[in-house]
């Protein structure tokens, strides 16, 4: 019999799994899908999970509550993970209309390619949300070390897979991280992806590692959502000097951050901010670009404006990935030539997974350095309203779905 030998373990036992090329159970897998009934507790003994999915790029509007498969384990690194609760970003609201499509089928047939697996957790469609979690591990590939089975983690899921906002998700066993009893669960979920996004803003982009932020200036443009209300904290922990810049009705919320609010609505910031020039990292965390802030950079000191907004995938989307790529390269190549020769840089940032990032972050979490700024909290029965609280803008932190 063709097929793919698996082990992995479920709840402590061992067993053995075959996963045929033709991607149906067959009797050999039925003792490895006992198991798993019992010890994850479904009634259902088909292994199925409630799940929000689309099989289209409608949007919201096309988001449905599935029974689908419990995702299985196919890669010995990986677990299998109960979600309790997830956030919603923005990215989850844009990727179920179809952005990033290209990118991330060429992702996941060189992730195919790579491990030699139809991996239906990397399937285009249907399409599951839902970038980050928190929940209890039920199952454990065989190579795992240092997470178990009954586990309470925190985590993220990579575009390309099949997201959390699902009773069951599948993910490396080094995107998640042990989270003590102590933190909220809402809170908790509320924060790996975009402080995962922030963390490679800061640390990947800006080139200001954990130790070397003592008394540097940060400049946060959009202080008031999911990644500006995290790096407020993170970098008032680290000793920045940090400035949050918010709308109006927001100041209070990212004073309470532990920075110095700005109100962008006020129409003499900007001017004070470009005219101080003393800024050594400047994250646009707010959307559209304004490059008008650049201008608040330290000139010929290596200082940074990052932002989360490049246009690299709706170039692809729009143009193909060759052209897509040479107009992305030609945009951010143009847009130094200006900058550079006012001594400043002009950089991109994307979320990336980051085992000890992530450690670094639950650590700062459980021990109260850092909170997650909650903005609403949605039953899981009601994920389309999460999605269109964020769709709706104006986040004051993050929307979070609850499972249990
Ligand atoms: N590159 C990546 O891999 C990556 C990953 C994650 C996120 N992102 C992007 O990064 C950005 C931030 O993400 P997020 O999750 O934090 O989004 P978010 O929660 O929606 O936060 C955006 C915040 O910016 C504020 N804002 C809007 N216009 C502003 C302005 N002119 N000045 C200052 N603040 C302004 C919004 O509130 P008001 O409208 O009330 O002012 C809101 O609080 C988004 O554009 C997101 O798509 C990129």
């Amino acid at each position: 019999m063709s097929g793919m030998k698996i082990i992995c373990r479920v709840k402590g036992v061992q067993l053995r799994r075959l996963w045929p090329q033709s991607r149906q159970f067959t009797s050999s897998t039925r003792p490895y899908a006992t198991q798993t009934e019992e010890s994850v507790g479904v009634e259902d003994k088909r292994l199925r999970m409630r799940a929000w999915q689309l099989n289209g790029y409608d949007g919201v509007e096309g988001l449905t509550l599935e029974m689908a498969r419990i995702p299985p384990i196919l890669r010995p690194s990986d677990v299998l993970v109960k979600v309790h609760a997830a956030s919603v970003n923005p990215i989850d609201t844009v990727l179920i209309g179809g952005y990033g499509r290209p990118v991330l089928n060429i992702m996941r047939a060189l992730g195919q390619l790579e491990q030699g697996i139809v991996d239906p957790n990397q399937t285009e469609l249907p399409i599951t949300g839902g970038r980050d979690f928190v929940g209890e591990v039920v199952g454990v590939g065989q190579r795992v070390r240092g997470i178990s089975v009954g586990q309470r983690v925190l985590g993220v899921v990579s575009p390309q897979g099949q997201g959390s906002h699902a009773e069951f998700v599948v993910t490396p066993a080094s995107n998640v991280c042990s989270l003590p009893d102590n933190v909220n669960t809402e809170e908790a979920a509320s924060l790996p992806y975009t402080a995962l996004t922030g963390w490679s803003a800061v640390v990947v982009s800006g080139m200001i590692p954990p130790g070397k932020a003592l008394g540097k200036r940060v400049l946060i443009l959009g202080a008031a959502g999911g990644v500006g209300s995290f790096l407020c904290q993170l970098l008032s922990v680290w000793g920045a000097q940090v400035t949050g810049v918010c709308s109006n009705d927001a100041m209070d919320l990212v004073a309470s951050l532990g920075v110095e609010p700005l109100d962008y609505t006020d129409p003499s910031t900007k001017p004070m901010l470009t005219a101080d020039k003393g800024y050594d990292l400047i994250i646009n965390a707010a959307g559209k670009d304004d490059l008008e802030y650049l201008s608040a950079l330290k000139p010929w000191m290596g200082a940074s404006y990052v932002t989360l907004s490049p246009p690299l995938l709706t170039n692809i989307d729009q143009r193909g990935l060759a052209a897509g790529l040479i107009k992305s390269a030609r945009e951010i190549a143009c847009q130094n030539l200006t900058s550079l020769s006012e001594g400043r840089v002009y950089k991109w940032a994307f979320f990336m997974p980051n085992t000890r990032a992530l450690s670094h972050i639950t650590h700062l979490l459980a021990t109260h350095m850092i909170r997650g700024v909650v903005d609403g909290v949605f039953p899981f029965s009601q994920t389309p309203q999460a999605y269109k609280h964020v769709l709706n803008g104006h986040a004051r932190g993050k929307t979070v779905i609850t499972l249990t």
